[in-house]
């Protein structure tokens, strides 16, 4: 286990607005950015969290993320909308986009949302999350303009990203229930934690650049590259297949279709659909239904290794209250990363690191 540092979550929000004030961004940004990327970190995503920051500073560097920079709207049809993320910063672009898509929603009873050249989104859940906290039902496609990392089914090399599928329902008076998953086996930057923890990942998850299964997750890092294989064999395929489809062809119009490394900025297209179960139908019995049906499958009793049945956003909601009470721990290379990236911003790393009040040696797991 390689070193790590333990934040609390003050001097951690303190040290990261003071990186993404490098971007020049304006106060609510700046807030918007930090903001999401601990709540990655909270939420056990460690692989969106903060040390998404020196890939941000790159991307911005090389001009392909545009901070200040807000939706556009591109087709308003009432229920339909078709939006421009303008390469402006997803923690940004996704919560604006959503906000239409809600008020759409309560509107006309569903929304079909096409949001194209947004930069990183992130955790698709966070988008989930807030069109829950505002009752609706919610599904993403997603996909990934960047280096191709993964290898479709049968397939010896990458041809497309970790292409995201997400899906919320609220109940209310329970937490929603917030499924959200790379449709690729591991996220791309959980091998990116496990290279910066010197660990390697689980068999039959990576293939190396001449197509052989591996153990190390540099194949997705650095070069010579590899792929990720996808979920679920053809089924998870067919899912990264339909995110490329509807969030890259119909929602921004842009597909990946090229291996090339050279550029930093991650760009995602998202297709949404927001739904009002008030509006649909009876919500009380929808819900009665549904909570019915949870209880049900939680009744499940536990089989040999595992605690409890879960449901998609159990696990989220558990670690981020381990993770506020205890603090976010970041491996050595990543905060090293972090301050790196700082100082191409024109950040000062040591006041960084002022502000972070590390506590390190601490060998916490990131997940
Ligand atoms: N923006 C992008 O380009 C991009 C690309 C890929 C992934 N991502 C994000 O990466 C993050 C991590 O993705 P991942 O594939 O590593 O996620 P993961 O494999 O950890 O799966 C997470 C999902 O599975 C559920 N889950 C986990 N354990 C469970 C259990 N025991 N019982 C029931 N449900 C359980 C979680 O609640 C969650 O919904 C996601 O937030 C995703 O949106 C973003």
């Amino acid at each position: 286990m390689s070193l790590s540092h333990t934040i609390a979550l003050a001097p951690l929000h303190a040290a990261i607005r003071r990186v993404v004030r490098g971007f020049g961004s304006g106060p609510a940004e700046v807030e918007a950015v930090a903001n999401n990327l601990i709540e990655a970190n909270l939420t056990g995503h460690d692989s969106h969290g903060v040390g998404m920051l020196p890939r941000y500073a790159e991307a911005y560097l090389e001009g392909g993320l545009k901070p200040n920079t807000h939706v556009t709207t591109l087709l308003d049809a009432g229920a339909l909308l078709r939006l421009d993320g303008n390469a402006g910063f997803g923690q940004v672009i996704g919560q604006e986009a959503m906000a239409l898509g809600i008020e759409r929603a309560r509107q006309h009873g569903s929304c079909i949302l096409a949001l194209g050249n947004a930069h990183h989104l992130g955790r698709i859940g966070a988008w989930a999350e807030q069109v829950a906290a505002a009752g609706l039902v919610s599904l993403h496609f997603v996909n990934v303009i960047a280096r191709g990392i993964v290898a479709p089914f049968g397939g010896a090399d990458a041809r497309f990203g970790t292409n995201p599928f997400c899906a919320g329902v609220p109940i209310t008076g329970r937490a929603p229930v917030i499924l959200d998953f790379a449709t690729s086996i591991i996220a791309q930057g959980k091998t990116r934690v496990a290279m910066n923890k010197g660990e390697q990942v689980p068999a039959d998850h990576l293939i190396d650049d001449q197509g052989r299964p591996t153990l190390e997750p540099r194949y997705t890092v650095v070069p010579p590259f590899g792929a990720l294989l996808t979920f679920g064999a053809h089924k998870g395929y067919g899912l990264a297949m339909m995110a490329e489809l509807l969030g890259g062809a119909l929602a921004s119009g842009m597909t990946q279709r090229d291996n090339d490394s050279s550029q930093r900025r991650i760009l995602n297209g998202m297709f949404s659909v927001l739904v009002d179960p008030a509006r649909l139908g009876d919500v009380a019995a929808f819900e009665q239904e549904a909570l019915a049906f949870i209880d049900w499958v939680k009744a499940s009793p536990p089989r040999a290794g595992f605690d409890a049945v879960q449901v998609a956003g159990e696990p989220e909601r558990a670690r981020r209250a381990e993770r506020s009470a205890h603090g976010v721990a970041i491996d050595a290379t990543t905060w090293r990363e972090i301050l790196e990236g700082a100082a191409k911003l024109g950040v000062d790393p040591a006041a960084v690191e002022a502000d972070a009040v590390l506590h390190s040696n601490s060998p916490r797991g990131s997940k």
